[in-house]
């Protein structure tokens, strides 16, 4: 079991900036990547549909022999981590919106949260909301659009800008101190994003604590792999282009 691979999911490329922080910390484990691009974005489903299909991810890699799911996107978990734990005995790590370092080093007062729609409406991320940052104010937008743009190979650009303009200009209007980044696609665009907001607004995206958080289960599991050549596999269901592009085509794509 210890040798076997950790499993990732996402409604596309954005898990990949988990993927890369989870090499970096546990460099010897395998991991299993799918992309479920057919059916993204996510962020304008319903709660059911978003726990069916992350429930079908978790079947999947659960059957590829994973001994870990990482939820590498802030949508399906802030929509389907409690039904996936109730559903499943295997572990699980989740990511949410860093709402608790972002009201911690407020000086403002006031973060900004940039997310989907179904993340922002979810039970989750106002119960996190409610128990982390009550006494501080929460500018939040659902970037509309961001995810299909970054899933079609755009990062930057006339398109990209717009859409962020958009999404942002309240934000810093506001006086917001903290930049939440609440989709795991979004640190793709961060070079684009910190050329658009003031310098000392701080950007915190959640996947270094993903990482770590993937370590620390790991080891409290007694799961730890001691392999010296890790395998990565990737798969897909829909176009492979953006996952080979983000990869730079140096692993083969499974289509499924
Ligand atoms: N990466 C997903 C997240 O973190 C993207 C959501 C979507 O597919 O809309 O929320």
């Amino acid at each position: 079991m210890n040798n076997s691979p950790i499993g990732i999911f996402d409604s596309g490329i954005g898990g990949i900036t988990i993927l890369n922080s989870i090499k970096n910390i546990l460099p010897n484990e395998s991991l299993i990547y799918y992309s479920d691009n057919i059916n993204s974005p996510y962020g304008n489903k319903t709660k059911k549909e978003i726990q069916s299909l992350s429930i079908k991810k978790t079947e999947f890699l659960i059957e590829k022999g994973c001994k870990i799911i990482v939820v590498a996107c802030n949508t399906a978990t802030t929509n389907s981590i409690s039904k996936l734990r109730s559903n499943f005995k295997i572990p699980f790590v989740g990511i949410e919106p860093a709402i608790k370092p972002a009201a911690l080093g407020t000086k403002t007062g006031r973060i900004g949260i940039l997310a989907t729609k179904g993340t922002l409406s979810s039970e989750l991320f106002c119960s996190t909301a409610k128990d982390y940052a009550s006494n501080i104010k929460i500018i939040e937008k659902n970037a509309e659009g961001l995810v299909e743009l970054i899933e079609e190979g755009v990062f930057n650009g006339e398109q990209i800008e717009k859409v962020l303009k958009q999404s942002l200009s309240h934000m810093i209007k506001k006086k917001i101190d903290h930049l939440v980044l609440g989709c795991t696609h979004y640190p793709l665009l961060k070079k684009t994003i910190q050329l658009l907001i003031p310098n000392d607004i701080k950007i915190i995206d959640s996947g270094r604590a993903v990482a770590a958080q993937t370590k620390r289960l790991l080891v409290k599991n007694k799961l730890e792999t001691n392999l010296s050549e890790p395998k990565y596999s990737f798969y897909c269901n829909g176009s492979a282009k953006s996952l080979n592009n983000i990869l730079n085509n140096k692993f083969i794509i499974n289509t499924i």
